[in-house]
């Protein structure tokens, strides 16, 4: 090898070194400066969503996402980096439907993104189906917390009776009934439109369903603690998401008798309709964490059930077309 080769080889792996440290972009125009730093930007990134810290820990924990750079927009962090060979960009958006939209809402403005992959917990409202480290692939997710509260003695009733639930006997209420609302859906190729149901393009035909769960390994024991069984992946469930935490047995009863809705969770619709209204292909990925109105425990089920959850969503952005950065 010639001292000219030695030299360049030195250089590119001092390059090289150098690309390793993760670094804080200018704010300027954060993507565009990503795109000509080391590393060229030639691929769509698949943008990966979740809202807690725990999920953030169950994606480093896994060791399998590499980080290149991260910028800072409204707040949040958006790391770049690859998921095994996937370019991905995360950002952990905080709980809530606003926070939770507004973070989806950035990373599909300021990055080229080609789907959304949204992970986080979920807790079961039947618990002959879903058990804590479970992991639930819903095909459709309603807004379950956008109500007309109607007045006392209504003509028209809503769906949920508060006198139903009296106890220890039914009979009237004065919060007399809640009716629930459609959710208007914007979209870029048809009309504003009001629906309940949100449907989630999940991987659910036969040959993606068994090349998801093939090799699948879920998590089943962390500190110590562990599943009672063994853990399952579940497609085709219908999902509800509310901004109010339903810890509360009768109503996640009332959620599942009358939307037969099987989760229960603060994020999922958010994703559905902010992925919906920018055309963007996503799915959605619940690691149940509780069953509704039962105590658990395991104070481990919360990371467990992200980390199910984490290895789901991974797999399946392990099934897309590898996509390689120009710079590797
Ligand atoms: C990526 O790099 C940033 C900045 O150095 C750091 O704060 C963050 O923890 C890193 N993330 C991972 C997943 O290693
Ligand atoms: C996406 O990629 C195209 C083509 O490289 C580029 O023109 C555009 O600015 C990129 N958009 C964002 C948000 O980075
Ligand atoms: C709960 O799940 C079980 C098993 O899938 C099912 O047989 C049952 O009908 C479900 N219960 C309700 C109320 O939907
Ligand atoms: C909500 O939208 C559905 C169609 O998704 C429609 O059938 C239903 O009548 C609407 N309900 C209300 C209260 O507007
Ligand atoms: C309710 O959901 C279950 C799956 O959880 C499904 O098998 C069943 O057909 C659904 N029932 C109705 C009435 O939609």
């Amino acid at each position: 090898m010639s001292r000219i080769n030695l030299a360049v080889l030195l250089v590119v792996g001092l390059l090289l070194v150098t690309a390793k440290q993760s670094m804080q972009m200018s704010l300027r125009n954060p993507t565009a400066e990503i795109e000509t730093s080391n590393c060229k930007l030639t691929v769509l990134r698949v943008g990966l969503v979740f809202t807690s810290d725990h999920n953030e820990k169950a994606v480093i924990d896994s060791g399998l996402f590499t980080n290149i750079s991260y910028v800072d927009i409204a707040g949040r962090t958006f790391h770049v980096g690859t998921l095994k060979n996937t370019p991905i960009v995360y950002v952990k958006t905080g709980t809530q439907s606003v926070n939770v939209a507004s973070g989806v809402q950035t990373l599909l403005l300021k990055f080229n993104i080609s789907k959304i992959v949204f992970f986080g917990n979920a807790g079961s409202l039947n618990g002959s189906e879903l058990v804590p480290g479970d992991v639930a692939v819903p095909e459709a997710v309603a807004f379950t917390g956008v109500w007309e509260w109607e007045i006392f003695e209504a003509q028209n009733k809503g769906q949920l009776a508060f006198g139903h639930f009296n106890y220890p006997v039914n009979g009237e209420n004065l919060l007399g009934t809640v009716a629930y609302e459609n959710i208007t859906l914007y979209s870029p190729s048809e009309d504003p439109k009001e629906v309940f149901w949100l449907p989630v393009p999940s991987p659910s035909d036969k040959a993606a369903t068994e090349e998801l769960t093939k090799d699948l390994k879920l998590k089943e024991c962390h500190s110590g603690r562990c599943l009672p069984g063994t853990a399952k992946v579940v497609f085709g469930l219908k999902a509800s998401t509310s901004d109010f935490y339903v810890k509360n047995k009768a109503y996640g009863e009332f959620l599942l008798g009358k939307f037969n809705a099987s989760t229960a969770d603060s994020a999922s619709a958010v994703v559905a309709l902010t992925s919906l209204s920018n055309g963007k292909p996503f799915v959605v990925f619940q690691g149940i964490s509780n069953i509704v109105g039962e105590e658990s425990s395991n104070p481990e089920i919360s990371y467990i059930a992200s980390r199910n959850a984490f290895l789901t969503a991974a797999a399946f952005i392990d099934l897309f077309p590898t996509q390689r950065l120009a710079c590797e």
